[in-house]
Order: structure tokens, then sequence, then C-alpha cells
């Protein structure tokens, strides 16, 4: 046995006490649940972060199944949260354009807030504008979801549950909705969601990230390049309600076909604020989980691949950001200074007989799937 002197020994227990208080404060792969505040009404809210091998994690709180976190690493290995949002509670309760949410029962919008359905005729709140949007004014963003954490072989997973009554905010029929999150070993972030009914009724289901590959805290998305595996996308009226068309997007500054940055043709995107806030028909067709989308930013290396069993995909490029809200660390959220890909049936599809089908019958079961798959890649040659 080696003998140490007195100083020695304080020096090795002084360096053992750091790795200890290291190891406790580093999660390591797993999930681990604290409060995270309550509601004005006293409803406790609690986080789920989700820790997977490689220590990447994600963050959901059970106000409004929110993705609050999302660290990932850049290509030199320094994680970052990219997806934009709050420090506390407080921040989410006081309103903000559906960061991290979970949107429902209808993602989108409905025109006029009005359809009909074997006969019937609903109305929903009219929340944008003259049209219903995200699911109305207490939208399934704005409540408080059960949670546990489940068992998943591909990695940490929480499952989020919400009960939403016949009626509520107007649509027919109890809907049943189950949201699992999975950040698996494989470095993605699984999002899946079941629905069942009692009386046929319109769902649609998506989740809001904002993301920022930078870093949310950096500058704007305009330098991002994208792809989107769309050539045709679904024209909008000035309520951003689809005309019925399905038109291509060649030739258009809606075309994606190829990485390209998200500035470039901003300009000819149209909208008021201009941007793009357009519902592309994915080429897969939503038959299969496919590809539906990839992001890169060159300054960290990140690349995000999104992976979809929809047939639609909202590309919003933060429009509507005006400077007005100050989100994680201080950051003000500038107009561009996150991008949704919200994976979805299109727009208005209750008033669309030419849409594909968003009517949930009862004994059906409704699925979505949606993979965002994080991946680094070297600079480019030349690049400083
Ligand atoms: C969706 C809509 C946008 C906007 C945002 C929230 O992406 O398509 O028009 O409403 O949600 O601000």
């Amino acid at each position: 046995m080696t003998s140490h002197s007195s100083s020695e020994t304080v020096l090795m227990c002084a360096a053992l006490l750091v790795a200890l208080g290291a190891m406790a404060s580093a999660a390591g792969p797993g999930v681990t649940v604290s409060e995270f505040g309550a509601t004005p009404e006293g409803t406790p809210v609690e986080q789920y972060v989700l820790t997977n091998a490689n220590g990447l994690s994600a963050t959901i709180m059970t106000y409004g199944a929110t993705l609050t976190h999302l660290l990932v690493p850049d290509r030199d290995g320094n994680l970052g949260d990219i997806v934009l949002g709050f420090d506390s509670l407080d921040g989410y309760l006081a309103g903000h354009p559906y960061f991290g949410s979970t949107v429902g029962r209808y993602a989108n919008r409905i025109a006029g807030g009005k359809f009909t359905l074997d006969g019937g005729e609903y109305t929903l709140a009219q929340n944008n504008g003259p049209n219903s949007l995200h699911g109305g004014r207490k939208g399934y963003d704005k409540v408080v979801w059960q949670a546990k954490i489940v068992r998943r072989a591909a990695g940490p997973a929480a499952e989020f549950t919400y009960f939403s009554p016949d009626g509520e905010e107007g649509y027919p029929g109890n809907l049943s909705v189950r949201v699992v999150f999975t950040l698996t070993n494989k470095d993605e972030l699984k999002i899946e969601y079941w629905a069942r009914t009692d009386k046929p009724t319109p769902v649609n289901l998506t989740n809001h990230a904002y993301f920022n590959l930078a870093g949310a805290e950096n500058r704007g998305i305009l330098g991002h390049r994208l792809m989107l595996d769309a050539d045709r996308y679904t024209p909008v009226d000035d309520t951003l309600i689809p005309t019925g068309e399905i038109a291509p997007v060649a030739g258009t500054a809606l075309d994606f076909s190829r990485l390209k940055r998200i500035g470039k043709d901003i300009k000819q995107a149209g909208g008021d604020p201009v941007g793009y806030d357009h519902n592309f028909v994915l080429n897969s067709k939503g038959r299969s989980l496919s590809l539906a989308a990839r992001a890169e930013e060159a300054g960290s290396g990140r690349v995000l691949e999104m992976y979809t069993t929809e047939p639609g995909v909202q590309f919003y490029s933060g429009n509507f950001l005006d400077g007005s809200l100050t989100g994680k660390g201080g950051a003000i959220y500038e107009q561009y200074h996150g991008f949704c890909l919200e994976a979805q049936h299109f727009p208005d599809t209750p008033n669309q007989p030419g849409f594909p089908s968003v009517i949930l019958d009862p004994g059906r079961v409704y699925r979505q799937t949606t993979v965002y798959r994080f991946l680094t890649k070297p600079p480019r040659r030349g690049a400083q």
C-alpha cells in the first residue's frame, strides 16, 4: 500500500468531493421529474427531463405537454438549447405563440370557425381573425396533462395523456389523447400520438416547437439552410385558409426541394407579415414514416432531420415574432428567431372535401408519429 502525506490526502478527498458533486449535478441517462410551479387555479405542473446515453436532453412539462428545452451538441460536442421558450412557467402562462406546445384538437386553421359533419353544424372559437386556430381559445397547449415515465427500448420516455370532453372548444365527442416523447439513444426526439373518440370528430395533432439550430439565445434563422421533401403546397387566401388548390412549388419562393437558405427568397414568400407560413404537401403522402425536412446551420454544424407519418408539414418562419417576448436567458425573440416544422393534415380539411380526411370515427385509433433526428456535419471546405 502506498502511503500519502496528510496534505496529499486532503487534496485527494477534495478531488473526490468535486467529482461526486459533478456526478450529482449532471444527470445520467434516464428520466427525472420535478415541480415546475402551478397554474393560477393551483394545479401543479411538473417537468420531465429525458436524458439519453449521449447526454442529449429533452424537457417536457405537463402544461400543454410542452417541449421546453432540447439540448443537442454542436460539431464540437458542446450542448446547446435549440428550442425557443421561457425560463419559468409564468412566461408560458402569460401567453405565447405555441412555443413547443402539443397542439389540438385541430392543429392549424378551420375557416370561419365552422364545419359540418354527418349533417350537424359545429361552431368553434374564432381566435385568429375570422378563423379558428390550433384548437381554439383553450386548446391542448393550455391544459395540464397527466404524465408518467414509460419504458422504451430506444431510450428514455414519458407519456402524456389528456381527456378532452365532448363539446370542449365546440368539438364533438369525448377524445382520449396519448402522446409519448422518447429521446432515443440514436439522438432522435420521437413523438408518437394516439387518440380515440366516442363520436366522429376531426383530429389533427402536432408539436409546435420553434427551432434555432445555432442555439435559441442566438441570432435568427434566415441563414439556416432547409430542404423540404415536397413538390407541392396548398395555396391560401389572405386569412391563411387554403383555396383548395394543390400547386407546384417549382419556380416559386416555396421551392425547398434542394437545400436553400431560408432567407434567400423569403421576401417573395408573401404574407403579412412577410414570410413562410405554408402547408407543404409531402411527397411521401403520409403513407409511412418518411423524411420530410432537413435543416442545417453552418456555424454550429447542427443538422436536424424530420420524419413523419403525416401528409403535410406547416413550415412557419416565425413571422409573427416581433421582439415583444423575452425568452430563456433573456433572449429577445425578434421576427424569424425560430422556425417550426409542424407535421399535420392539411389546414381546414373539415371544409375541404378534396383533402385527405381528418375524421376519426369511434372504434378507430388516430395515430401520428414524428421524429426529429439530430446530427452534425463538419465545416464546409474553405470555411473559417
Ligand atoms: C402556426 C400558424 C401561424 C401562426 C403560428 C403561431 O404556425 O400557421 O400562422 O399562427 O402557428 O403564431
